[in-house]
């Protein structure tokens, strides 16, 4: 999506069910989060001072959280950065297509789950931050 901007790119709150015995929170497809979930992973055992990420996508939109821990996420749309640290686990950031995006200070131990709209699609992304630029200047 060449029209985006980090405008669009928000923390959702997500429930949190208290119990004594630990807490939950819940993402449901298209009620949480504006999409349907068709793929999950997660980014665990990374090394201090890592940095992650560093492209953006034509399609795929992310929901990021700290399930563990914390680090940082620079949203780029090419004329404004925002930064936001997530150090939740009932908070997500809402990425939307179109947007270059930089994960790091990750803090020991931490596991950053991603919730993605889209099956692994090497096509979809874009890894050139300059492809990047004259993607959304077109
Ligand atoms: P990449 O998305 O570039 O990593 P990050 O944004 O976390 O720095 O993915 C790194 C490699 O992992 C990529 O080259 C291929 C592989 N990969 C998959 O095979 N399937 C996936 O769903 C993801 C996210 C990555």
């Amino acid at each position: 999506m060449k029209e985006s901007t980090v405008y669009n790119c928000t923390i959702i709150e997500l429930d949190k069910h208290h119990h004594e015995k630990g807490n939950i929170s819940v993402v449901e497809n298209n009620e949480t989060i504006p999409f349907g979930v068709q793929r999950t992973y997660y980014l665990y055992d990374i090394p201090g001072g890592e940095s992650r990420g560093g492209h953006a996508h034509k399609e795929l939109q992310q929901l990021i959280i700290a399930a563990s821990g914390s680090f940082s996420v620079t949203v780029d749309d090419g004329n404004v950065k925002r930064t936001f640290l997530l150090n939740r686990p009932y908070q997500g950031l809402l990425i939307v297509p179109g947007i270059w995006r930089e994960l790091y200070d990750f803090s020991s131990g931490s596991v950053c789950l991603v919730l993605a709209s889209h099956k692994y699609e090497e096509a979809d992304y874009i890894r050139s931050y300059e492809e990047f630029l004259e993607y959304k200047r077109i």
